[in-house]
């Protein structure tokens, strides 16, 4: 049977330009991502092999996000990777670069960063571009660091749902549990996790999911859900759509999401996670317009200094790996297998390949937040609850053509 339902995704719409009640530097991009923590920045790192070790979880808290740990590991390596975050003081970046040495002088006056350097030379070109960003940013938005209840940095970790023993372990130390599944709206999933949701301590964001019917169900089947996180195939590493033909692109996912959610009487109490094919702000304020209260990233931030991968140095060009946790060098690591079925599944879901250096994460941070509070003005919005009123429009072919720079020799 053909039920034929028109699948949308990012470059189909536009932002629809509404009235801005404030100025961009003034529009506020704090955001729950569970129903107990609070970002100040609407960015969840992917819990990927190349993306999300301590570091990056360690960084991306202190610029107010928040990183999930990935599985390709042992229990006692991830439990480890999480506790190392944990020991991290909960400094701000700010004071981290204050406490460097006598040669930075930092003058912060009310949300004012000047900033005086005495020896350039004792800095590489990514710490200056980090010590820049983060001074620039408190000028403009006051980011803190995120912690979670225990008062320390927030970190989720990412477990099977079929591994009780990872959850065991995990549970009470992460702040969230992340279901890491490509297809969470299946009965095995589900029956797993309703075992042992009520017990579970930590915060608990399931996925992946794409349709209303899967948040139905997830939502009545588990005592505890806290997050949703939604979109498959959309990631720049995914060969599910291509190998299956199965697909819930993540702005679709996210209307869906929305629609269930908002059936439930649950929508801004259960975030959504907006997972896949982030490219760029203009995709994040898109999710966000859609229902999203965060979005998850891998490609925009793998090429970053945080990041676990080697650097490579190709024809002039410096990169990083970034490869999808069911591409075939990934699953030989083994311990990531059933994100796609293990045994079941014998076809490979995810491919790899290389992503330009892009030097601190903050810097990253720096253009999303001054990207995003230009397009939530844009929508009319203050704030991201604003957001899920403002409007999105449907583009037609010519009009795609239209909004992007032409008609140029460059
Ligand atoms: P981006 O576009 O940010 O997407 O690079 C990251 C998200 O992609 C998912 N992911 C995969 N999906 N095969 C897939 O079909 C894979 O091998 C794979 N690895 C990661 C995941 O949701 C991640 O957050």
């Amino acid at each position: 049977m053909i039920k034929e339902e028109k699948i949308i995704v990012f470059d189909d719409v536009i932002v629809i330009p509404s009235l801005s009640p404030v100025e961009p530097s003034q529009v506020d991009l704090r955001t729950m991502v569970t129903g107990n923590i609070e970002l100040y920045v609407p960015l969840v790192s992917s819990p990927m092999d190349t993306v999300t070790e301590h570091q990056m979880a360690v960084k991306l808290a202190k610029l107010g996000g928040i990183g999930v740990i990935h599985r390709n590991m042992s229990i006692d390596d991830q439990l480890h990777q999480v506790i190392l975050v944990k020991e991290t003081d909960t400094t701000s970046l700010l004071e981290d670069i204050a406490s460097r040495g006598n040669n930075i002088n930092l003058h912060l006056s009310g949300s004012r960063c000047k900033l005086t350097i005495e020896d350039v030379e004792l800095y590489n070109q990514d710490e200056m571009d980090e010590i820049l960003s983060v001074c620039r940013l408190k000028s403009r938005y006051p980011i803190k660091p995120v912690t979670g209840k225990d008062g320390l940095l927030a970190v989720g970790a990412a477990v099977s749902p079929f591994d009780l023993r990872r959850i065991k372990k995990l549970d009470g130390v992460a702040d969230i549990l992340v279901v890491d599944v490509a297809h969470a709206h299946n009965v095995n999933v589900l029956n797993s996790l309703s075992k042992v949701s009520r017990d579970i301590e930590s915060d608990l964001i399931v996925g992946n999911i794409g349709t209303r019917e899967a948040v139905l169900d997830v939502i009545a089947k588990l005592d505890k859900v806290d997050g949703l996180r939604v979109g498959i195939s959309s990631g720049s590493i995914c060969s599910t759509g291509e190998v299956t033909g199965a697909a819930a692109p993540t702005l679709w996912a996210v209307i869906k999401a929305r629609e269930a959610l908002e059936e439930l009487g649950l929508h801004g109490k259960v975030p959504i996670i907006a997972d896949g094919g982030i490219r760029s702000p203009a995709d994040i304020v898109k999710s966000l317009i859609a229902g999203a209260s965060a979005v998850m990233v891998g490609r925009m931030i793998a090429g970053t200094r945080e990041s676990p991968s080697q650097l490579i140095s190709v024809g002039g060009g410096v990169y990083k790996q970034y490869r999808g946790m069911a591409s075939p060098s990934s699953t030989r690591r083994r311990y990531a297998v059933d994100r796609y079925g293990g045994n079941v599944k014998k076809v490979s879901e995810g491919v790899e390949g290389l992503v330009p250096y892009s030097g601190s994460l903050a810097s990253v941070v720096e253009h999303v937040v001054y990207s995003l509070q230009a397009g939530l003005g844009y929508a009319g919005a203050a704030r991201i609850r604003d957001a899920w009123k403002a409007r999105l429009g449907l583009l037609s072919e010519s009009a795609k053509k239209e909004i992007k720079p032409h008609d140029l020799v460059t």
